[in-house]
């Protein structure tokens, strides 16, 4: 699914001809805007020479059954085909497009397979990497899911998990093993948003020859390349910014060539396949993300700044506001924000958080993030952190910043901290 190779290359070449009007430009020289835009439209994704013409989108392409023209032709196309028809769960040319665009927005990226979650994705990847008598190290500010494969199905195949503190660093080299074989990352962290040091832990593992696997959902590749930052494994749950309507579910791995053969055999082995359908909407959302990531960054950092200057507020957790903690690392490493940041509110009790939250009339109370509306969520990470503790008093809330007019997401805001002091 998605593999890179020469040949894609060419066909790359030719639907950038076709697009931008542009002679031999190498894909890989494009920026991201660009890249996003064009990936995955392979002239023989999106023509049919019979037809006299091509179309702009990959079709939808639904199929379970191939057909094959005769015996020589079902044996000449093999098991391991990625990218010619064989199989359903093999995929069609609306999952390839998508696994392709993928990747190609991952510089140094061999390939990428998808996945029915981001969930389903990580899980995958653990399982590929990890063996029993395995040492895996996994940050403490995972996304809860992730802590529960590993506390859960990994530890009764026999590996071992160890947390560390999201603020490690070069440190984590302390904490590696003779059995270590995987450092789990996530940066920005799940509802308390510490920024990891990648580039020292990463050059760390390459060292002392650990692969390291990165949870990029709040960043995409638009703000952060895993992979140019030395991280082997990077996945994103394209349920968040990438769709980005709020109306499917999916996950990606990307990886490089070293790891690729590895992920794509347990892929296959678990079944794992997504629907066309899906990744025709994954599609669809990507070719819009670099706008809308703007948008998500500039009304959040609006909102954050806000909030911070609030005597309601306590801390706001936001990367990218010149005080946060993780302030310094996220400006070396990240090139942009998108709209997801926490906050405290000083000095209440939950009772008041509840009173906040039920009076917003903008935001929606919900969990999955990243979408084009607005959504909060009490958060309370102290019972799911055992390696840095999570010791503030004052209850937390959770933003995802949708694509309304900033001021209309302020006001409310304001509305919801009066119905709190009420
Ligand atoms: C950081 C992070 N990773 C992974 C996931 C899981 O993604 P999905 O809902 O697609 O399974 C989520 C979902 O909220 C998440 O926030």
């Amino acid at each position: 699914m998605g593999r890179r190779s020469g040949d894609a290359q060419g066909h790359r070449r030719g639907l950038i001809r076709a697009v931008a009007g542009s002679s031999d430009k190498d894909s890989d020289s494009l920026r991201l805007a660009t890249k996003l835009v064009q990936g995955g439209r392979r002239p023989e994704w999106t023509g049919d020479p019979r037809l006299g013409g091509g179309v702009v989108n990959p079709p939808v392409w639904r199929a379970s059954t191939i057909l094959y023209d005769n015996i020589a032709d079902l044996k000449a196309r093999g098991h391991a085909t990625h990218d010619k028809l064989y199989y359903g769960r093999r995929g069609t040319p609306t999952v390839w497009a998508l696994a392709d665009a993928l990747t190609e927005m991952e510089p140094g990226a061999e390939g990428t397979l998808l996945y029915p979650s981001g969930v389903a994705a990580n899980s995958a990847g653990l399982l590929a990497l990890l063996s029993p008598g395995d040492h895996l190290l996994m940050v403490d500010s995972a996304y809860e899911p992730t802590r529960a494969f590993c506390n859960g199905m990994l530890a009764r195949l026999g590996v071992e998990t160890t947390y560390y503190d999201p603020l490690v660093g070069g440190g984590i080299g302390d904490l590696i093993r003779p059995e270590t074989k995987l450092i789990f990352l996530e940066s920005p962290g799940s509802l308390t948003f510490e920024v990891q040091d990648i580039p020292a832990i990463t050059a760390i593992a390459r060292a002392r020859g650990v692969l390291t696997m990165l949870d990029n959902t709040w960043a995409t590749p638009l703000l952060f390349p895993a992979l140019a930052h030395g991280v082997d494994v990077t996945m994103m749950s394209l349920t968040k910014y990438v769709g980005g309507h709020s109306d499917a579910m999916m996950g990606s791995l990307t990886a490089t060539r070293a790891v690729w053969p590895k992920l794509r055999s347990a892929s296959y082995q678990l079944g794992q396949a997504v629907s066309p359908d899906d990744c025709a909407l994954m599609l669809r959302g990507l070719r819009t993300l670099d706008v809308r990531m703007q948008r998500h960054g500039e009304s959040g950092l609006a909102v954050a700044n806000w909030l911070a200057a609030r005597p309601e507020v306590g801390r706001v957790l936001h990367p990218a506001l010149p005080g946060d903690r993780g302030h310094a690392i996220w400006a070396r490493d990240f090139t942009g924000t998108s709209g997801l940041f926490g906050f405290t509110l000083q000095g209440v009790d939950e009772a008041a958080r509840t009173r906040f939250i039920d009076s917003l009339t903008h935001f929606g109370i919900g969990f999955s993030w990243g979408g084009y509306e607005s959504l909060v969520v009490p958060s309370d990470p102290a019972s799911i952190r055992t390696a840095a503790a999570w010791t503030e008093a004052d209850p937390l809330v959770r933003l995802s910043i949708g694509l309304e007019d900033a001021a209309d997401l302020i006001a409310d805001l304001e509305r919801g901290f009066a119905a709190m002091a009420g």
